[in-house]
């Protein structure tokens, strides 16, 4: 038998401002939204508040999509739902990489049996349009897998040409907007996106947990041409494909079913998350999504300014840095990661490290959703200052804050 003395007290975290790449701390009222009473999956509440997330979601993708929905679990769920259920095994993928997050898709479609082909361009740069239409006219995929933000690198792949070029070659074209969505332009229908995928825990200002996904009607085509429903629920005249989707959790075949009018039972809707995706779009909505997008664009130019203020370099092509989150070299001398944990610990304040290549090179500092606020700015850049001068770095006193408060008073 468990001791009681053993068990510990109720979960109380301490106060922190997440200003790393993700997650960051959410909007307040999408805490609020999580802790709303839970209804029945097929309450008249919930199907409704099931349809209105729907469509606000249409609002944050740019899209008239049917086909808009969530997938249960963090954004990983939704790509592996996008990409397991639009590739069949041996179809050929093409994956431009430009950061971890291209090797991510790359490492999700040979698991789904695909023959995966990658371009790979150095971390801290995004390809030219043009490289890629040469990859897809040498590889001739099926599916282009391609990141908008890359939060390993910071950069933000221009995708608004590539949909024209997808749509010439007969590609389908597949984007994960996990880390930009909300935060950067991203126009589902004008760019001629056929899926893509996000999470909230970026600038959409929630948890993790629940991934928004949007599909074109060429590639619910592609889903219903896999069709298959599981035994015990399926009926007299479902389709049932020799190529079904290899995945029951992430065919979104069922997936599709279970959000459209059929509402035939596939897994038990996550009800807190889908509150608190229901709250991300509706904030973003209600403030507009140029105007956020415009908050995040403005937090972003502070919190460069600010770094740049303090004497840190920045990396990576500046042109193509996603407004959200900045990558700065830690100065010689400072130990990296004992400075990071000051800032926690100290101040309360988390800041990102960074991976592959970049570990232990650079921090990651996130100006998102919520976070996106001069104080946010302000207070982390004053408690870098500290921190930089204590680990016997010379810094500009008031060079951080002084340099993004001018930004926002230009803004
Ligand atoms: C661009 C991108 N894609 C995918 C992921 C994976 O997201 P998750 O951890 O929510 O599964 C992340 C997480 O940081 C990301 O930044």
């Amino acid at each position: 038998m468990t001791d009681a003395a053993t068990i510990p007290g109720p979960i109380d975290p301490p106060a922190r401002l997440l200003m790393g790449p993700g997650p960051i701390s959410a909007y307040p009222s999408v805490l609020r939204a999580m802790s709303a009473p839970l209804v029945g999956q097929y309450d008249p509440f919930m199907t409704a508040a099931m349809a209105e997330t729907q469509e606000l979601y249409r609002g944050v993708w740019g899209t008239r999509n049917d086909a808009t929905l969530l997938i249960d679990g963090t954004s990983r769920a939704g790509i592996e739902a996008a990409i397991v259920s639009l590739v069949r095994p041996g179809d050929r993928v093409l994956v431009p990489v430009f950061g971890r997050f291209g090797h991510l898709l790359a490492e999700i479609a040979e698991r789904a049996m695909a023959e995966v082909h990658t371009i790979e361009t150095e971390w801290g740069q995004v390809f030219p349009v043009s490289v890629i239409e040469e990859a897809i006219v040498r590889v001739k995929p099926t599916l282009l897998a391609l990141v908008q933000g890359d939060t390993s690198t910071t950069m933000n792949q221009p995708l608004d040409e590539v949909g024209a070029i997808c749509a010439k070659h007969g590609v389908l074209f597949y984007s994960d907007a996990t880390a930009s969505l909300g935060g950067n332009a991203f126009e589902a229908d004008a760019w001629g996106l056929d899926a893509a995928t996000a999470g909230l825990q970026k600038c959409l200002g929630g948890p993790s947990g629940s991934s928004p996904l949007t599909l074109s009607e060429r590639a619910v085509e592609v889903v219903r041409s896999r069709g298959r429903v599981e035994a015990g629920i399926r009926e007299p005249g479902d389709a049932s494909a020799a190529d079904f989707v290899r995945s029951n959790y992430f065919d979104l075949g069922m997936i599709l079913d279970y959000w459209g009018p059929r509402r035939l039972n596939h897994h038990t809707e996550a009800t807190s998350m889908l509150y608190a995706a229901r709250e991300c779009a509706r904030v973003l909505l209600l403030e507009g999504r140029d105007a956020v997008i415009e908050r995040h664009r403005v937090a972003g130019a502070a919190m460069l300014a600010g770094v740049q203020g303090l004497g840190l370099t920045v990396f990576g092509d500046l042109a193509h840095k996603m407004n959200n989150v900045v990558a700065v070299e830690i100065p010689a001398g400072v130990p990296g990661d004992e400075a990071r944990a000051a800032v926690l610990t100290d101040f309360g304040i988390e800041i990102g490290t960074s991976f592959g290549p970049l570990h232990g090179r650079v921090w990651r500092i996130g100006t998102m959703g919520y976070n996106a606020r001069e104080d946010a700015v302000l207070t982390t850049l004053a408690a870098l200052e500290a921190v930089l001068r204590r680990f016997g770095a010379s810094v500009p006193a008031a060079g951080g804050t002084d340099a993004a408060a001018d930004t926002f008073r230009a803004a």
